[in-house]
């Protein structure tokens, strides 16, 4: 479990405080892939910085399961073991411990260009007092766990970028870390790769019993591996639950424009501007959500009969979030107004969410 709380960073730069971690309050659990996402500059790195120390914070704690609290006040870090009320401050000895127990990987990789795959993976293990041998067979196993054994002695400059990322994560998890940091490690791959390198993480999340802190801008990746997430802006935490919760019913503001880019329906308006779709005086369009609960078709063509309404379908989308389905469909509903609102009325009473785009009845 990693337990944040009340955390706060400031920077100082020469015109200004940055208030990059603005009292964050966030629990981890042991073993979940767990997804930060927000707009550039909102505090994502910083915060998993902080995590692992890299970053010292200026006040909050951070409890990390097996490592006790640490404790920032004014800029200075106090430990007290778990279960302790003694608190000390903190050493670079307990910091270093902690840091070999949280693995790290970036966007860009940041591997050592003039040594070989072995050497790089190599490297965490040179100052733990484990010799030649033990290095070597230790180096060989977790290539093998990130499925690159034939590359042991091939530099940097001769992998792709999937094929150094994977290097990365060997190496992260030299030291047999329970935790992994991932700052948008996927950022700076193409697609297809991504999803071999996403499902390296999982399958790596599930044999070890890797808990995962996943940084990233792209809803694609939360979507596709993360059981909880938050969302944060200016420093805090804007939002946070269950994956699929968030999807099916985002509610802040910058939530909810992740999760329309990411069904591909930020841009309704345009729509309707561009004369695409054309709101009478007698039509509204609407957005329904479709969760587990409720299943989308057949309950339009029963709507549409039972209010006498024209419901033309203008977009659908269903996904498969967590093994369960999630629909998002637009739909111009057309006729008279008492039943257009009734249809509205019946389709929330099944459960379903609805939202009016535009609105030509009003
Ligand atoms: N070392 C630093 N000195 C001064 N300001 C900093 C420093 N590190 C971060 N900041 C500022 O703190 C804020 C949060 O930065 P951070 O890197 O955590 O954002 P982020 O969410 O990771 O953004 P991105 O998606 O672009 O990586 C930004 O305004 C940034 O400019
Ligand atoms: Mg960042």
């Amino acid at each position: 479990m990693i337990e944040i709380n009340e955390l706060k960073k400031t920077f100082q730069t020469e015109k200004q405080f940055v208030h990059a971690i603005n009292g964050v309050n966030l629990r981890i659990e042991d073993g979940e892939i767990f997804g930060v996402v927000g707009y550039s500059g909102a505090g994502k790195s910083t915060l998993v910085r902080c995590i692992n120390f890299l970053e010292v914070p200026d006040e909050g704690s951070i409890t990390i399961s097996g490592f006790g609290t640490y404790t920032a006040r004014n800029g200075k870090l106090y430990h007290k073991d778990e279960g302790s009320d003694k608190e000390t401050p903190a050493t670079d000895k307990q910091l270093r411990a902690l840091r070999r127990s949280i693995g790290m990987i970036f966007q860009h990789f940041n591997l050592l260009d003039r040594s070989t795959v072995f050497e790089n993976i190599a490297y965490p293990l040179k100052y733990t007092g484990m010799s030649k041998e033990d290095i070597a067979a230790r180096v060989t196993e977790l290539l093998e766990l990130v499925d690159l054994s034939e590359k042991v002695n091939a530099y940097p400059s001769e992998l792709s970028g999937g094929q150094k990322q994977r290097v990365a994560i060997a190496r992260a998890l030299a030291n047999n870390p329970k935790i992994l940091l991932s700052d948008e490690a996927t950022s700076a791959l193409d697609p297809d790769v991504t999803e071999s390198i996403l499902k390296l993480l999982k399958d790596l999340n599930k044999k070890l019993g890797l808990t995962i802190v996943l940084i990233t801008h792209e809803m694609a990746v939360v979507k596709s591996i993360c059981s909880r997430m938050a969302v944060m802006e200016n420093g805090k935490v804007v939002e946070e639950g269950n994956v699929y919760d968030v999807f099916a019913d985002p509610q802040a503001g910058s939530t909810r424009r992740f999760v329309n880019a990411s069904f591909g329906i930020n841009n309704l308006e345009k729509l309707t501007e561009t004369g695409v779709v054309n709101v009478t005086s007698n039509s509204k369009l609407i957005r329904l959500t479709f969760d587990r609960a409720s299943v989308g078709e057949a309950l339009i063509s029963e709507v549409s009969r039972k209010f006498d309404v024209n419901l033309n379908i203008v977009l659908a989308n269903v996904e498969i979030l967590q093994d369960a389905p999630l629909g998002g469909i637009i739909i111009l509903a057309k006729g008279e107004k008492e039943n257009v609102l009734a249809a509205i009325d019946y389709f929330r009473s099944c459960s379903v969410k609805v939202e009016v785009i535009a609105d030509g009845m009003a």
